[in-house]
């Protein structure tokens, strides 16, 4: 072999790389005629490879006649795979093209329950005198729930509340104390009291739990929020005269109000506080049994024996409190007819609040 076939093989192998190199259509292909012709067992070592056959005093000219061929090959290369890159990065963006003109999807947003919305709006209203939440547990004790608040063991006023009572836990001594799931929220009083001095004013809502025959208007599983104040002087014009601003928050600035006597055995005196039927209006409808009034609550004064089992000195401090039913004023709110609708998961209900 001499200098001159040595050049005419390395133009031959450019032409082939030309061709290979124009040939490829995806980098990937392109790696491989690189590696092909460059590579460590590409073919311009090969015929590097060969030189032992020129002559001695030609073999120090092969690298100048080599290069330039190498050089040409590898900037091909390059323009190749960065015109490849093009077209595939033009594709990509042809092909995820999106319509920025289409009208959005809504996401879909949740909303209150229309019970926590009433309770929200109960603890607004009477978050504006002074009144602040707190929770109370759902599972309570018989002391709790009865005795506390004056309803003793064999107290005919137990008969009220169909209590749901709860197996005693594995390994509790029978004389330990008695769950069951509360039937009002009126033991958060005692536990408030007890775990503060007075000035007390707290609210506590939450769900309630009685063995009831359900239909329209009674539930298992129903709400309630418990309200209570305890401070020196506590009246029950005081009572009156928050009730009322409640009731013409909640149902209207005109709405008419009264004190009907009551029984609680945990207040003394007792009462039920109506409002004007907010269907007739107070003309007499069957809503309201033609009275024209609805009972929205419970109220009165804290008898002394429930002040005490708070660990509150009657002498010094009195308090009223009241209860109502959240699902029962949520009715009224929306004229809602059937309290089953509250936990009957229908999404068609749910979405007009
Ligand atoms: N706990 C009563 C019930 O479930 C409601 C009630 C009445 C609560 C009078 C009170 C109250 O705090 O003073 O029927």
């Amino acid at each position: 072999m001499d200098l001159a076939s040595f050049q005419a093989q390395l133009d031959a192998l450019r032409d082939r790389a030309g061709a290979a190199i124009a040939s490829a259509t995806t980098t990937g292909e392109l790696s491989e005629v690189d590696s092909g012709i460059l590579g460590r067992k590409g073919a311009l070592r090969a015929l590097m490879g060969g030189i032992g056959a020129l002559p001695a005093e030609d073999r120090p000219r092969v690298g100048a006649l080599a290069n330039p061929i190498r050089e040409q090959v590898e900037s091909a290369l390059a323009a190749r795979r960065e015109a490849l890159e093009a077209a595939a990065l033009e594709a990509r963006l042809l092909a995820e093209r999106m319509d920025v003109t289409l009208p959005g999807r809504p996401a879909w947003r949740g909303s209150l329950h229309p019970i926590r919305e009433t309770e929200r709006e109960i603890a607004r209203i009477f978050g504006q005198f002074g009144f602040v939440v707190v929770d109370s547990p759902e599972v309570e004790t018989d002391e709790l729930n009865f005795q506390a608040l004056n309803i003793p063991e064999d107290h005919p006023a137990r008969d009220l509340w169909d209590t749901i009572y709860l197996q005693e836990p594995e390994g509790v001594p029978g004389d330990g104390p008695k769950y069951l799931f509360r039937t009002h929220t009126s033991p958060g009083q005692i536990r408030a009291m007890r775990a503060s001095q007075p000035p007390i004013r707290i609210l506590t809502p939450g769900r309630c739990f009685r063995y009831e025959a359900v239909d329209a208007s009674h539930a298992f599983e129903f709400f309630q929020v418990e309200g209570l104040m305890v401070d020196e002087g506590t009246s029950m014009a005081h009572l009156r005269g928050l009730l009322d601003a409640f009731a013409h928050e909640l149902f209207g600035a005109g709405r008419a109000t009264r004190f009907r006597p009551g029984y609680y055995p945990f207040t003394e005196p007792s009462v039920a506080f109506d409002i004007g039927c907010v269907v007739c209006d107070g003309s007499g409808c069957p809503a309201c049994d033609r009275s024209g009034w609805m009972t929205i609550l419970g109220a009165g004064m804290v008898h002394p024996v429930v002040l005490r089992n708070g660990g509150i000195d009657p002498e010094r401090h009195q308090g009223f409190a009241f209860g109502m039913g959240t699902d029962r004023i949520t009715m009224l709110r929306y004229a809602i007819r059937d309290i089953r609708a509250f936990l009957a998961n229908d999404l068609r209900f749910l979405e007009r609040f």
